[in-house]
């Protein structure tokens, strides 16, 4: 995607791909809405996908594949052992982040526990920008800690900082003084802060932060997931890397860590993950637990198809108009919104837009779910599902209590080249007609509720009958429209 000027005077955002297969969408009229809503426990990880018109619950497994994805699929090597399709993956990824070794998982979670099961000791800490659901939840079954250090701006919803993904520097040596390098099991940057607003992380912090753990002997993890976003904004927002060629990016953040491992549902555009690492011993450690927990080396729990299609989408990440086109649509939404005064975590990052439900409920207490509810309530409103990162997506302590999230977002992600500017128009217009009528929005509470990683299958209802006056109010604006 390019914004190009348009005789108006305008920058209009341009796609750079054309569509040459669809999916039929459909819908469905606000009394189905809700009649799926409720049977989904309020929950938008419950409902099913006939029921909902544009899915913005997440980027990853959806993103749109290209031709040449597609195509490479068709020499796929079907073999358990030995298989080519392996080697040229390998390949692709050595160079990518000139590392010496790669080891393919099934996907991003599942590197998360290889590199736990390596380096987490009980009681050990790991110390990070900002946690994932699945890194913490990995570290944490194995006894270990997790702490983070993300520069104050970070947990902030709204900034002009450019790079609010960082580590803050000063936290981090004193953490080190403080825990002591001994009972660090590992650093780990995250691209692309997931949880915080998609929030990139800069070169420049990256290299400070690489310096003081090699200095320390403390091994530096990447997580990559994100990396596509955080490359994209590196080269926008980085002024010494304007002229710089993506692949030399990321060439340079190999060159700074330990570990790289990422999501290829999310980067690469395809379905599985790997790791990658050029320290030798830490290799043939993660070796032994890939047919463990995996699968034989060379497929490591994914099907050669996925793998053949990753290859080829981890080169075209190294496309500006490829790349783009997700940082782009976030922004686009973020400032209709914002010019209709809704909240939304600025500067606008990568992977969605992250609507501020702590601000938008603020009659909505965090113990009752203000995200959660926001997420229900716009799919009612539009058909639309987002997803909740907020006290949902956290766990209890073990005395029972809520772990208050940082930040109470309502995520619409935009997996890459997917939605159309109109969508994302009516995106804007359903939002801001629930902001208009956002104290007809109650809170939830769970009628089930798991032990570990609740926000998937947790069931919730509404307290008191919002859904309905929520309802009602469509009806009188919108009339008979869906
Ligand atoms: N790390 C990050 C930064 C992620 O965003 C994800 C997944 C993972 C690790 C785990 O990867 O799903 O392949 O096991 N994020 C998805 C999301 C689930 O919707 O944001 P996975």
């Amino acid at each position: 995607m390019r914004e190009v000027k348009f005789f108006s005077g305008e920058n209009i955002p341009l796609e750079m791909h054309k569509v040459r297969m669809v999916q039929r969408v459909y819908l469905r009229p606000i009394e189905e809405r809700a009649e799926a809503i409720s049977e989904a426990g309020y929950n938008t990880f419950l409902l099913r996908n006939k029921d909902i018109f544009l899915d913005m619950l997440t980027d990853s497994g959806v993103n749109a594949m290209s031709e040449n994805q597609y195509a490479s699929m068709l020499q796929a090597d079907d073999s358990y052992a030995g298989s080519e399709t392996y080697y040229r993956l390998e390949g692709v990824l050595q160079d990518m982040f000139n590392m010496e070794h790669f080891l393919p998982a099934h996907q991003g979670r599942a590197c998360e526990h290889i590199i736990s099961r390596l380096l987490v000791k009980p009681d050990s800490t790991a110390i990070m920008n900002y946690h994932f659901t699945t890194t913490k939840a990995h570290i944490c079954q194995l006894g270990g800690k997790v702490e983070e250090i993300i520069i104050d701006e970070g947990l902030e919803i709204n900034s002009s900082l450019p790079f609010k993904g960082n580590l803050d520097i000063e936290k981090l040596k004193n953490s080190i003084a403080r825990i002591g390098k001994k009972n660090i099991c590992f650093v780990r940057i995250e691209a692309g802060t997931n949880l915080v607003g998609g929030q990139p992380v800069s070169m420049q912090n990256m290299r400070e932060v690489s310096k003081i753990c090699r200095a320390e002997g403390i091994t530096l993890v990447y997580d990559a997931s994100l990396l596509s976003d955080n490359l994209y904004f590196i080269k926008i927002r980085e002024k010494e890397f304007a002229d710089t060629d993506i692949r030399e990016i990321t060439r340079e953040i190999g060159s700074l860590m330990d570990i790289i491992y990422f999501s290829a549902r999310k980067l690469g555009a395809a379905r599985g993950g790997g790791i990658l690492t050029s320290d030798q011993e830490m290799f043939l450690q993660m070796r032994e637990m890939i047919p463990l927990y995996e699968g034989f080396l060379t497929y490591g729990g994914m099907s050669v198809r996925e793998m053949e299609a990753m290859a080829i989408g981890l080169q075209e990440s190294f496309d500006m108009d490829i790349i783009s086109q997700t940082p782009i649509f976030v922004k686009v939404l973020c400032e209709e919104l914002i010019s209709k005064g809704v909240p939304v975590v600025t500067p606008p990052g990568g992977l969605g837009c992250h609507v501020d439900a702590g601000q938008f409920c603020s009659h909505i207490p965090q113990e009752k779910y203000p995200a959660g509810a926001l997420s229900a309530a716009f799919y009612l409103a539009s058909g639309v599902r987002g997803m909740e990162r907020g006290t949902l997506s956290e766990q209890r302590n073990p005395d029972g209590s809520e772990t208050p999230a940082h930040m109470e977002l309502l995520r619409l992600a935009f997996p890459k080249r997917v939605f159309t500017l109109s969508q994302v128009k009516y995106v804007a217009d359903r939002l801001t007609w629930l902001y208009e009528n956002r104290q007809l929005i109650g809170g939830l509470e769970f009628t089930e509720e798991p032990r570990v990683l609740r926000f998937f299958f947790g069931r919730l209802k509404p307290i008191g009958d919002w859904p309905e006056k929520l309802y009602k109010k469509f009806r009188q604006d919108f009339g008979d429209s869906l």
